[in-house]
C-alpha cells in the first residue's frame, strides 16, 4: 500500500483519538451501519481531499465500511494531524498522503497521487482537488463521464464540497461554463452551515486564538470581519465571553443584521484603529491590508478563519516588516515602524492551525451529508450534468432527524388537518 504521512509510529495516539470522536459521531455511526450492511459503496474508488482530522478519519471509516476503496490527501498544509493520519494507515489500512506543514509543492504532489486511483467520485474541501481533476480530460457523453490520463479511461460520477469558498469557487465555474463535471454543495445543507459555519467556526475560531495566545477576551475590542454564518457564530461567542465586539460587513442586510444583533458596525478603516483583536471570516481576500496593518495599535493580534489565507495581507507584511520572530508557537510577531502586531498561525484557517478545527458533535452533521453525497452520486450516476447542485431538502431533513434522536430530543409532528391547512388557499379570514 501506497502512503506518505510523518512517522507511522504515531497510530496509537491517533488511533484513541479517532475512537474518541467516534463516540460523538451518532448520525454518521448510523449511516455507516446501514452503509456497512448493504455494502453501499461497493466497488467505488473515492479520492478525498479533507482537513485529515479524527472526524475525518471517522468519514473515512465509514466509506470504506461502505465497500468504497479511499484515499485521503490534505486540504490544508497546517490541519494535518500526523498522528491520525499514521492511525489511518496502520490500524485502518486506509492511504493517507499528508504531512503537516507540508509545502505547496508535497500539497500538490499528494492531490496528484489520490487522483492516481482513478477516483469515480472525488470529495474537496475548497475545490483544489476539482481544479486539479480539470486539468485531466473530461470527456461526457449523454450524461456518463469519463476522465483520460497517461492512456487510461475511467468513469466519473461527480464531486462534493464541503465549504463556502469552494463552493463560490464551483459556481463561478459553472457560471464561465468551465465546469465539466457535477458537483454537490453538501456546504448548502442547512445541516451543514447551520452546524459547521455558525457553531463549530463560532467555537473552535475562538478555541484556536486561546490556544495560541492566553490572552483574556473579557473586556477586548473584538472586531470581527464578516457578519455570514461564521461570522455570527464566531461575534456571539466573543460576546458571550466578555469581549466588546465590532462588526465590519459589505453587505448591507448582513451589516443591518449585525447591528440589530447588538454589535457596533463601522468601516475597516475605522475598526483599525480601535481592535485588540481582529478574525476575518469572510471568505474575501485583502479584508485586512497592509494599510490596515499599519494602523492598528501596539500588540494587536490578527488571525483569519476564512477558507484561505488571503484574507490577510501577510505577504505584503513580510516585505514592510522591519523585523519579524516566532513569539510563540503559531504567533508571529511583526514590527512595523514603531509598533509590534502579531499574526496569528501565518493567517492561515486560526481554528485548524492552533486548534484542532470544529468538534466532533459538529463534523457528525456535515459529514454525515457528505456520506450521503456519496451514495447521492452513485444512486444518480448516468443522469447528472456538469452544474453545482444541493442536497435534497429530505436528505437534510434525514441528517436533522437522526441528530435529534441521538441527542434524546423528541419534536411535535403536523396532524393531517395541519398539513392540508398549510399546503391549500381556501380557508382564510
Ligand atoms: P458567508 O457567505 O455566509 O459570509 C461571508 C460574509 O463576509 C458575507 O456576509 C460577506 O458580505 C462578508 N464579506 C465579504 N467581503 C468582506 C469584506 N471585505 N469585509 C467585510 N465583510 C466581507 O460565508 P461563511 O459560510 O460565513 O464562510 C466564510 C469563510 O469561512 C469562507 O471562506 C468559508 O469557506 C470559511 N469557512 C471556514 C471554516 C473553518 O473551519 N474555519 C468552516 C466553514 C467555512
Amino acid at each position: 500500500m501506497k502512503y506518505d504521512i510523518k512517522d507511522i509510529k504515531l497510530a496509537a495516539e491517533g488511533k484513541r483519538k479517532i475512537m474518541w470522536a467516534a463516540q460523538r459521531m451518532p448520525v454518521l455511526a448510523t449511516i455507516a451501519e446501514r452503509f456497512s450492511k448493504n455494502k453501499t459503496l461497493k466497488g467505488l474508488r473515492i479520492a478525498a481531499c479533507l482537513h485529515v482530522t479524527t472526524e475525518t478519519a471517522n468519514l473515512m471509516i465509514t466509506l470504506k465500511k461502505a465497500g468504497a476503496d479511499v484515499y485521503l490527501c490534505a486540504s490544508n498544509p497546517l490541519s494535518t494531524q500526523d498522528d491520525t493520519a499514521a492511525s489511518l494507515v496502520k490500524d485502518y489500512k486506509i492511504p493517507v498522503f499528508a504531512i503537516h506543514g507540508e509545502d505547496n509543492k508535497s500539497y500538490y504532489k499528494h492531490l496528484k497521487a489520490v487522483l492516481d486511483i482513478k477516483p469515480n467520485i472525488t470529495m474537496d474541501d475548497g475545490a483544489d482537488l476539482v481544479t486539479l481533476l480539470h486539468e485531466y480530460k473530461i470527456s461526457k457523453n449523454n450524461n456518463d463521464y469519463t476522465i483520460s490520463s497517461k492512456g487510461k479511461s475511467w468513469d466519473f460520477y461527480g464531486s462534493s464540497e464541503e465549504t463556502t469558498t469552494g463552493v463560490i469557487r464551483l459556481k463561478a465555474m459553472a457560471n464561465d461554463k468551465a465546469l465539466k463535471i457535477p458537483v454537490l454543495a453538501v456546504n448548502d445543507s442547512y445541516t451543514k452551515y447551520m452546524f459547521d459555519n455558525r457553531y463549530g467556526t463560532g467555537q473552535s475560531t475562538i478555541d484556536g486564538i486561546l490556544r495560541a495566545t492566553n490572552v483574556l477576551l473579557a473586556g477586548k475590542r473584538i472586531v470581527a470581519c464578516g457578519y455570514g454564518w461564521c461570522g455570527r457564530g464566531f461575534a456571539t461567542r466573543a460576546k458571550g465571553m466578555g469581549a466588546h465586539v465590532i462588526v465590519t460587513e459589505v453587505d448591507p442586510v448582513r451589516a443591518l443584521e449585525a447591528a440589530m444583533d447588538g454589535f457596533e458596525v463601522m468601516p475597516m478603516d475605522k475598526a483599525v484603529k480601535t481592535g485588540d483583536i481582529f478574525v476575518t471570516l469572510t471568505g474575501d481576500k485583502s479584508v485586512i491590508t497592509l494599510k490596515h496593518l499599519k494602523s492598528m495599535k501596539d500588540g494587536a493580534i490578527i488571525a483569519n478563519a476564512g477558507h484561505f489565507n488571503v484574507e490577510i495581507e501577510v505577504k505584503e507584511l513580510e516585505k514592510a516588516a522591519k523585523t519579524k520572530r516566532e513569539v510563540r508557537t503559531n504567533v508571529t510577531e511583526y514590527t512595523l515602524g514603531k509598533r509590534k502586531i502579531n499574526v496569528l498561525g501565518e493567517g492561515r484557517l486560526i481554528n485548524l492551525a492552533a486548534a484542532e478545527g470544529h468538534p466532533a458533535e459538529v463534523m457528525d452533521m456535515s459529514f454525515a451529508n457528505q456520506a450521503l453525497a456519496a451514495e447521492w452520486f452513485y444512486q444518480n450516476r448516468g443522469k447528472l450534468s456538469p452544474k453545482v447542485y444541493k442536497l435534497s431538502k429530505e436528505l437534510d431533513n434525514e441528517v436533522a432527524t437522526l441528530k435529534l434522536k441521538a441527542m434524546g430530543v423528541k419534536f411535535d409532528k403536523l396532524t393531517p388537518a395541519q398539513k392540508k391547512y398549510l399546503n391549500s388557499w381556501t380557508e382564510g379570514t
